[in-house]
Order: C-alpha cells, then sequence, then structure tokens
C-alpha cells in the first residue's frame, strides 16, 4: 500500500504573538502544509490561547488549510464561529469533560464542508474515538497531556497511532492520522514509521532560527 505524504503542520502557539503576520508568512514560505491554531478555554485544559478572531486574521494571511484544534467545553456551541473565521479542519476532544454530543458534533462540522476532526488525550483509550472512525477525516492523537506548548513526547502514544493505522488500512480509508504535542524530527520519525502522516509541531518551528530547515527534518527530506 502507498505510503500517504506526510503533512506539516506549525502550530501557532509557539510564534511570536507580537509579529502573527510575519509568522505565518514565514511558515508559509518554508513550506508548511497546513496551518495548526490551538484554541484553549481555561477549563476543558489549563490553559487560555485565543479564539475566532485570531483564525480570522490567519485567514487574511495566508492561503494555507487552517487546521483548528478546540481544546474547550461546548465546543458545538462555538463551532459556528470558527467556520465563520475560516476553519479549513475542525478538531473536537472526545472526553466527557469537553461536554458535547460528539458524533452531532462532527455531523454539524461536516454538513457545513468543513474537514472534521476528533482527538483524544494521553489518558483515553483508543475504544473511545473508534466508533467515529468512519465519519471524520482526521484523528489527533495527543502526545502530551493538552494545554502547553514545549512538553515531552509520550512514546507510549504510538500504541494508538499503530491502531488508527490499522484501521485506515483495513477499511481503504483516506483518514489523517495526526499527532500532536513534543513533536521534532526524532519523534516525528517515530510517529511517521507508527503510521502518522500529519504532524503539528511548535516549539521545533517557531523556536528556531531556520523554519524551512526545522520543517523539512520533521518531513524527513534532509
Ligand atoms: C498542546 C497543543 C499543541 C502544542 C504543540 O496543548 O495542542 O499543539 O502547541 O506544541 P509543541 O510542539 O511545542 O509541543
Ligand atoms: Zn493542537
Amino acid at each position: 500500500m502507498l505510503s500517504p505524504r506526510i503533512l506539516v503542520a506549525p502550530s501557532l502557539l509557539a510564534a511570536d504573538f507580537s509579529q502573527l503576520e510575519a509568522e505565518i508568512r514565514r511558515a508559509e514560505e518554508s513550506g508548511a502544509d497546513w496551518l495548526h491554531l490551538d484554541i484553549m478555554d481555561g477549563h476543558f485544559v489549563d490553559n487560555i490561547s485565543f479564539g475566532p478572531a485570531v483564525v480570522a486574521t490567519a485567514r487574511r494571511h495566508t492561503k494555507l488549510p487552517l487546521d483548528v484544534h478546540l481544546m474547550i467545553e461546548h465546543a458545538d456551541h462555538y463551532v459556528p464561529r470558527f467556520l465563520e473565521a475560516g476553519a479549513n479542519s475542525i478538531t473536537v476532544h472526545v472526553e466527557p469533560e469537553a461536554k458535547h454530543d460528539v458524533a452531532q458534533t462532527l455531523s454539524a462540522i461536516r454538513a457545513a464542508g468543513c474537514g472534521a476532526g476528533l482527538s483524544l488525550n494521553p489518558a483515553t483509550g483508543f475504544e473511545a474515538v473508534e466508533p467515529h472512525l468512519g465519519n471524520i477525516d482526521l484523528l489527533l492523537v495527543m502526545t502530551v497531556h493538552p494545554g502547553f506548548g514545549g512538553q515531552a513526547f509520550r512514546p507510549e502514544m504510538m500504541e494508538k497511532v499503530k491502531r488508527a493505522k490499522d484501521w485506515r488500512e483495513a477499511h481503504k480509508s483516506m483518514l489523517h492520522i495526526e499527532v500532536d504535542g513534543g513533536i521534532n524530527a526524532g519523534t516525528g520519525k517515530l510517529s511517521i514509521d507508527n503510521g502518522a502522516d500529519v504532524l503539528v509541531a511548535g516549539t521545533s518551528i517557531f523556536r528556531t532560527g531556520d523554519y524551512a530547515q526545522a520543517i523539512r527534518e520533521l518531513r524527513g527530506s534532509v
């Protein structure tokens, strides 16, 4: 079976917020495939990041697909605002603490013509997402506990990536398998070897001097 193309999605959370336009442009010119936007509400996770206005700002400054990751409660209530802001894919969490009807939220995202993603935290078992796999475009396997950039990658999450890859092969599906948290050239390769095809990376891109080099290294094409 053909391996999927590897996509790199820089996470804006690690960018210099005083120059968002320049940071987004540099990421795009450096070969990013998608731009990942981490939305945190201070309830579902212990941090607050930014909301639809920043997504709309990014939309004005790039043609890259905007990959919006909602780490918030009541995602169903906020999805329309992120659609309006120009998201190309919206990922929601499966944990009950996210306080929404997961199947309904996913179908509302898809009905709007947007890519639908589902994510699971390190403590959540793969079984929680299994019933939804046929109804999503993207499975986001968190490789750190969500909330903060710059944390250490958890290799034990590769078991879930492998199970998702087996499911994708068994169903001849185009499901994207995305990893998020502590991704650098080394942990990115491990993730790709286990079946991931979308790498989210904040620190290992935006906290280096040469974004293009960092993105090439993540893709494994140095
Ligand atoms: C974690 C966020 C990640 C984070 C990744 O809660 O969802 O997207 O920005 O950052 P790094 O690459 O620094 O681990
Ligand atoms: Zn994320």
